[in-house]
């Protein structure tokens, strides 16, 4: 086994696996993962409701935003319809790079380098807090001169400083050309989307598990936006982001889209 993983505390990619249905967790995960659901009971919908509205962005962006270059930052383990699954779809010639720091994540990466012959797909084992690294190590599959759409979704929340949070998207939109899109899903505290329950939850995470989480309010995740052109319909639940159906339950999930003008 990789002598970075760590089966004594429960990870946050094993933990999300678990959530989604997944068979990449361990018994430390899966405790963990059924406490916080005991805390709060809607968070294997928010972990489906995020990967439905990935789908749905992504395909957006391929299919109709005509992007053919993904940095997809906090990627987490291989599941049903990964990035470039979805992208290469629309598009079988679009370019994916995928990032973690995950060391369960590096060793399953090989099921996320299935790229369609047309198009390619690469892993980056770095961290979030280093978008430099992750430009240059990107730089070597994507033509960052060409709209890039950098996605950072469910990853930021793990970046506990929010005005970190900011510089570190600022550094990877300021790398990519006008054209280019951020797309981001957030946990948050706000009551309209339910997310009182989320305080325990990540009370709990934050003794019991890796790495520390945060939650953020509307106004900070719009703060990542700075800049770029909100696409339709704004910051919402993930669930509701330009979903086929508007019954969908709303979770407390912020997702959104912007565009660098
Ligand atoms: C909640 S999962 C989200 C996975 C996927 N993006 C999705 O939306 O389904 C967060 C992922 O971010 C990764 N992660 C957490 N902190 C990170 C960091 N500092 N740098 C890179 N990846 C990180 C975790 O390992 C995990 O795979």
């Amino acid at each position: 086994m990789n002598d970075r993983i760590r089966t004594d505390i429960a990870h946050n990619a094993r933990v999300w696996n678990y959530w989604l249905g997944g068979k990449d967790n361990y018994p430390v995960d899966r405790a963990v993962g059924d406490q916080v659901t005991g805390f709060y009971p809607s968070i294997g919908e928010v972990a489906r409701a995020d990967r439905a509205f990935l789908g749905r962005a992504v395909t957006f962006l391929a299919a109709d935003a005509g992007m053919r270059q993904f940095l997809d930052i906090g990627t987490g383990l291989p599941t049903a319809d990964n990035t470039h699954e979805v992208a290469q779809r629309a598009a079988p010639d679009a370019r994916i790079v995928y990032v973690d720091n995950d060391p369960i994540v590096l060793t399953h990466a090989r099921a996320l380098l299935t790229s369609a012959p047309e198009g390619v797909t690469e892993y980056v084992d770095a961290d979030a807090h280093d978008p430099e690294k992750i430009l240059a190590a990107a730089g070597a599959t994507l033509d960052l001169s060409r709209p890039v759409a950098v996605m950072m979704l469910g990853i930021l929340n793990f970046v506990l400083d929010t005005g970190e949070a900011r510089t570190i998207v600022r550094a990877l939109m300021d790398a990519v050309p006008s054209g280019s899109h951020l797309v981001l899903t957030h946990p948050t505290l706000e009551p309209e989307l339910g997310g009182e329950g989320n305080k325990a939850a990540m009370a709990f995470w934050n003794e019991n598990a890796t790495p520390p989480i945060t939650a953020r309010s509307r106004a900070e995740i719009a703060s990542f936006f700075d800049g770029l052109d909100l696409l339709e319909p704004g910051i919402l639940s993930c669930s509701r982001w330009r979903a086929t159906d508007e019954e969908a339950p709303v979770v407390a999930q912020f997702g959104a889209v912007g565009r660098k003008p």
